[in-house]
């Protein structure tokens, strides 16, 4: 049975303060969670978040890894660098890398090979823009970033989380509606099905974008949808806690 999952991506988000103050406020707030909960924080806050979390069963992760194990390479940071600060896994792909910092499903395999290869899970991101879906290419641009990412990059021994993000709902307010995402997901699991390495049954796979603490319910009631991926709301301690807190009823159920 897939596990349920909550993401926390902080982005580029917080000062030492800042992160003393929601590390303090999910302290007090959270239960020992009872599905997988994984906090993205800075780079520069990992070790923080590391030192000042006091609950157990969650884990690290880093927002982007490079796409070389070491070297020259003036501000990068390693998979190698994350597994040695604590990370148990990295986010890859997220359409702002993509958007920003012009990262092909190339690219962006070479970075799943690497951080798998430091054994750190991955949670790969995928969606299509809003011109993609208007002109009816929302699926065939989705398996298009599976298929390439995937299939070079992993093995057996991958573990890898999938998170469905349609780009025109990050950050926006709007989101996919449940049904929408439904169907996305499920389109997503039967093209995992044709990439060896993978279980595509126990593969889970997240939502993203404009997840809050009001909608969260409405996708974790979908088949296909095993958790959220939350940027926005999760730099809200008693927000993101309610989401754990909807996560682990949906499993319970
Ligand atoms: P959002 O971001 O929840 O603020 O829309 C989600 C994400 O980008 O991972």
């Amino acid at each position: 049975m897939r596990q349920h999952m909550v993401v926390a991506n902080w982005k580029m988000n917080g000062s030492r303060g800042a992160v003393g103050h929601l590390l303090r406020g999910l302290n007090s707030s959270m239960q020992s969670p009872r599905c997988d909960v994984i906090l993205a924080p800075g780079y520069l806050h990992i070790d923080q978040v590391s030192r000042e979390l006091t609950l157990t069963g969650v884990s690290l992760a880093g927002q982007n890894c490079s796409e070389y194990s070491d070297g020259p390479y003036t501000g990068e940071v390693s998979a190698k660098m994350l597994a040695d600060s604590g990370c148990k896994w990295v986010i890859l792909g997220h359409s702002e890398r993509r958007q920003y910092h012009g990262e092909t499903n190339e690219v962006i395999a070479s970075k799943i090979e690497l951080a798998c290869s430091e054994n750190l899970g991955v949670i790969y991101c995928v969606g299509e823009t809003i011109t993609q879906r208007d002109s009816g290419d929302a699926q065939s641009v989705v398996r298009e970033q599976l298929l390439t990412a995937l299939n070079s990059s992993i093995n057996e021994e991958s573990r890898i989380v999938i998170a469905y993000e349609p780009v025109w709902a990050i950050g926006t307010g709007l989101t996919a509606s449940p049904n929408e995402a439904q169907i996305m997901h499920s389109y997503i699991r039967e093209n995992l099905r044709s990439i060896e390495a993978i279980n595509a049954e126990d593969t889970v796979i997240l939502y993203g974008g404009s997840v809050n603490a009001v909608n969260a319910n409405d996708f974790f009631s979908q088949v296909d949808i095993d958790g959220v991926l939350v940027g926005g709301a999760s730099l809200d301690a008693e927000a993101f806690c309610r989401i754990v807190d909807m996560a682990t009823l949906k499993r319970e159920n």
